[in-house]
């Protein structure tokens, strides 16, 4: 079996200090672990990763999306049901805690679960034990709870959506992952990573990136985080014939967003302002150009100007003759 440790790609000071906190809490006996991080950045990778470490590896890893499953429903998926508890339960089922027993129950999306689940949960917590839907005798269990949000859950506790006390028995071990743009030059070690990964499973030889892809890659805040990334190199794979990464082979919306945050410093001790103006567009046209490889649709695309507005600035600024 791989080993578990090399699935998490990134060397950022940021990466190094998650790993050793993946592993000081899986070891640890806590029984309950809240992951927090925006969308994308890896928290269903991360609690399967927490279960790995721990002692619990062996046993079963329950995932549970709380957003996925009606809230009718999710108590039973949850803690199961006795023969007859309600219309329909013909045999007693038995629920996703109970069968991870020993093991680690990861409820992804936890603010979407309902109050009086919460309350159930909270007392599982306490006391190891919970009652199937229906049941009069509670059953023991021994599982670790991981819980996963993408949102701050104290603002939905100040708006009576969350418990408070369930909320503060989670945060005991709370584990924070960084956003994309927050781990420096990972995103091009991903990057590598999954043109290997599409490289192998699409049968292709896509070298790399370009330095121009590189530095957009660097410079795009990436909201959507390391599946944004995973994504967007796999749609590139299918859908472009080129061996390297190119910025043409980029969305609308990156490029957008790179040329924007992309501009020139303003000269430092002032200056002529129409001397100062004309030199920042003609930066920023010249920036354009130069990623669109000289092409004046595409650059024009980028810059949110049509073809004929730019060929008029370009006249203007003479970088072309009329
Ligand atoms: N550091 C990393 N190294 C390698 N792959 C990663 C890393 N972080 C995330 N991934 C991959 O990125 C994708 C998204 O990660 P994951 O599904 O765990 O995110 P998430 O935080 O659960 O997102 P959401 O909140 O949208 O559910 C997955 O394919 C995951 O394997
Ligand atoms: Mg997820």
């Amino acid at each position: 079996m791989a080993d578990y440790r090399n699935e998490l790609i990134g060397t950022s000071p940021a990466l190094d200090a998650l790993r050793g906190l993946i592993d000081k809490v899986g070891r640890s006996p806590t029984r309950t672990v809240l992951i927090y991080g925006e969308t994308g950045t890896g928290k269903g990778l991360v609690a399967r990763m927490i279960h790995q470490a721990s002692a619990r590896a062996a046993r079963d890893f329950v995932d549970i999306n709380c957003a996925a499953i009606p809230a009718s429903l999710l108590e039973t998926e949850l803690f199961g049901h006795e023969k007859g508890a309600f219309t329909g339960a013909v045999d007693r089922k038995l629920g996703l805690v109970e069968a991870a027993n020993k093991g680690t129950v990861f409820l992804d999306e936890i603010r979407e679960m309902d109050l009086t689940l919460q309350a159930k949960l909270l007392s599982l917590l306490d006391t190891q034990q919970f009652r199937r839907v229906g049941a009069v005798r509670p059953v023991s269990v021994d599982v670790r709870f991981i819980a996963a949000s993408n949102k701050v859950l104290l603002s939905e506790v100040t708006s009576g959506r969350f418990r408070e006390d369930l909320y503060y028995r989670l945060q005991v071990v709370a584990v924070n992952l960084p956003a994309l743009r927050d781990r420096g030059d990972d995103v091009l070690t991903l990057a590598r990573h999954f043109i290997a990964r599409f490289n192998r499973a699409y049968g292709r030889s896509m070298r790399g990136m370009t330095q121009e892809t590189e530095d957009i890659f660097l410079r795009y805040p990436w909201p959507g985080n390391v599946r944004e990334l995973e994504n967007l190199l796999e749609r590139i794979f299918i859908l472009e014939d080129d061996d390297e990464i190119l910025p043409r082979h980029l969305p609308d919306r990156i490029l957008r967003n790179v040329a924007g945050s992309a501009t020139p410093a303003p000269p430092d001790g002032g200056g002529d302002y129409h001397a100062a103006t004309e030199a920042f567009q003609r930066g920023l046209i010249g920036q354009a150009l130069t990623r669109a490889e000289g092409n004046q649709q595409e650059a024009a695309r980028v810059l949110g100007l049509s073809r004929h507005a730019l060929r008029h600035q370009m006249i203007k600024l003479g970088l072309l003759k009329a």
